[in-house]
């Protein structure tokens, strides 16, 4: 089945968590997460606004320090580890807001996230022909993403989907074995949604990822398994069927949001949700949904 370095059974884990908690000033955050990503898998990380899920990010990259819990990568403790160490150790993430260069080229946003990752060989630029190999592999990676024939362009006026694709393209740049992307389709029209998943499906082969998803058709769509985090904790976890035709997840979402996550290509019978539909965190319950904007990645796309 899958292609792995190290022996690929059901147990092979490149990520666990056990206990994983942070508090802020004594609120909960993330509580007792014990998450466990198989390798090579698409795993999606799912759950209302103010869930955790990019807190447990941060938590990964090692961004914050957990409260207590521990963290295996590949089977070493890494709950303790710099961030540097961790990305070298090739856990890598997007933002969940786009963070690229915008006023430069395409292309030389891929070369800057190129040289990070080899900044720290020495033999990479003894070698006569590596500003060369540089841009090639530069344009190799846009290739990959579909982005070739932006190269030249100054990145602040890529359309917004093909920003997230050279997100992408430079986070593949520093090569990792663990992708963390969190909201990889946020904002995005259909037409983005759907190539930036079958971009993620791409560039699955060989390495693991883990997203963070509003969406569910892309969460339907692409992923292996799910888990769905509420309140800083688990709530359920497993194939897609099988979670959303769970009470206590349905519960969790309530509503036309328990629906939409029934049919996830289906049609939303609540209006679409304006743009500026951020958690409205404590705020007045809106159309049964007392979390908020769960769904509002799928509701943008498919009303
Ligand atoms: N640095 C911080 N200090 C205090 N509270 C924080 C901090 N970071 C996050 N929180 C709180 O922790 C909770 C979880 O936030 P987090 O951003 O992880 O949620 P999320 O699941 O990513 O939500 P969203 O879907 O809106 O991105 C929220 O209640 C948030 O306000
Ligand atoms: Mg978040």
């Amino acid at each position: 089945m899958e292609e792995t370095p190290i022996l690929a059974n059901e147990h092979d884990y490149i990520l666990e968590t056990s206990g994983m908690t942070k508090e802020f000033r004594g609120f909960v955050a993330v509580n007792e997460v014990s998450l466990k990503v198989r390798r090579g898998h698409i795993h999606a990380l799912i759950g209302p606004n103010g869930a955790g899920k990019t807190t447990c990010f941060n938590l990964l990259t090692k961004f914050l320090e957990p409260t207590r819990g521990e963290i295996r990568f590949n089977g070493s403790d890494i709950t303790r580890e710099a961030p540097e160490r961790i990305a070298r150790r090739g856990v890598v993430r997007s933002f969940q807001i786009s963070a690229v260069f915008p006023n430069l080229s395409v292309l030389e946003n891929v070369r800057i996230a190129l040289q990070r990752k080899l900044g720290t060989s020495f033999h990479f630029w003894k070698a006569g022909r590596s500003l060369d190999r540089l841009n090639e592999r530069a344009m190799e990676l846009l290739a990959a993403v579909g982005l070739e024939s932006y190269a030249t362009m100054r990145t602040g006026d890529l359309p917004y989907g093909r920003k997230r694709a050279l997100e992408i393209a430079t986070t593949l740049a520093l090569d990792p074995e663990l992708l963390l992307l969190d909201e990889p389709t946020q904002g995005m029209g259909h037409e983005d949604v759907d190539r930036v998943m079958q971009l993620i499906k791409q560039v699955s082969a060989n390495r693991t990822i883990l997203m963070v998803e509003h969406n569910m058709k892309v969460v339907s769509g692409i992923s292996d398994r799910i888990t769905v985090l509420a309140r800083g904790s688990i709530l359920a976890e497993g194939a897609y069927a099988e979670v959303s035709a769970n009470p206590s997840v349905i519960e969790a979402y309530m509503g036309s949001e328990a629906a939409a996550l029934a049919s996830p290509a289906g049609h939303e019978e609540t209006p679409p949700a304006p743009a500026s539909f951020a958690a409205p965190r404590g705020g007045q319950p809106a159309l049964g949904a007392p979390q908020g904007g769960f769904l509002r990645g799928a509701a943008l796309q498919e009303a």
